[in-house]
């Protein structure tokens, strides 16, 4: 094993200190976070921190950056206390990708990128039509980590689209027919496959794949 102290950490080259920061929790869920401001100014941003944080009601968080410059998606949902998540597959990979440049607020990275914005009836927040599963969440909490300014944003689930046929039974979303995408760091995309489907463990019994 190679081991890596504190001070090794510090001491690498920004970028490369930034790329295994990035990478060490593994691979990450990654999607489209749709927003809107007042004006009616859309914006997309891929945000790859997203985490279950409870299913009654049902929850999910992401971390944002620190607002020392300007955060569209951050203002954005802060502003309307709506926003979208829209997974990825593969043909809409790079328009997504595309997605994290630093647009001024005026331009949408819809209009930038070719992607389409899809309106839900009395949801304010666009979503990204050619997802095949969407999420609409209102604003739940905004809770500062004073470690580094970034903050958690924690989202209440109101509307769910999933593609025709992908929802499976018992709540199983089928991920491998969706081409669901997975990510690292910043600048790294994977495929995935299906493994195993285990049953739920109990003390006194070996679990098995299902
Ligand atoms: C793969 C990937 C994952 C990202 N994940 C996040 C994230 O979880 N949180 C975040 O604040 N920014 C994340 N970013 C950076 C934002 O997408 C980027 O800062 C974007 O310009 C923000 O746009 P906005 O100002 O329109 O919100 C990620 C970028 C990439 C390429």
């Amino acid at each position: 094993m190679q081991t890596l102290t504190v001070a090794d950490l510090e001491g690498m080259e920004k970028l490369a200190r930034i790329q295994l920061a990035t990478s060490l929790p593994g691979i990450k869920p990654i999607s489209l976070i749709g927003t809107v401001d007042r004006s009616g100014q859309t914006n997309l941003a891929p945000f790859s921190s997203i985490v279950h944080l409870g299913s009654s009601p049902a929850l999910l968080g992401m971390v944002t950056r620190p607002d020392l410059v300007e955060r569209h998606t951050l203002a954005n949902l802060t502003e309307i206390g709506a926003w979208t998540i829209n997974h990825l597959h593969p043909r809409i990979l790079g328009a997504a990708h595309q997605c994290s440049a630093r647009y001024p607020k005026d331009v949408s990275e819809f209009e930038a990128t070719g992607l389409t914005p899809h309106f839900e009836e009395g949801f304010p927040a666009p979503f990204v039509a050619e997802s095949r599963l969407r999420i609409g969440l209102t604003l739940e909490d905004l809770i500062p980590i004073p470690a580094n300014g970034t903050q958690l944003i924690v989202g209440r689930v109101v509307l769910i689209q999933i593609a025709d046929g992908l929802l499976l039974d018992h709540g199983h979303l089928d991920f491998d027919a969706m081409e669901c995408l997975a990510s690292t760091a910043l600048d790294t995309y994977f495929k995935i496959q299906p493994l195993a489907r285990y049953s739920h463990a109990k003390p006194d019994q070996v679990s098995s794949p299902v």
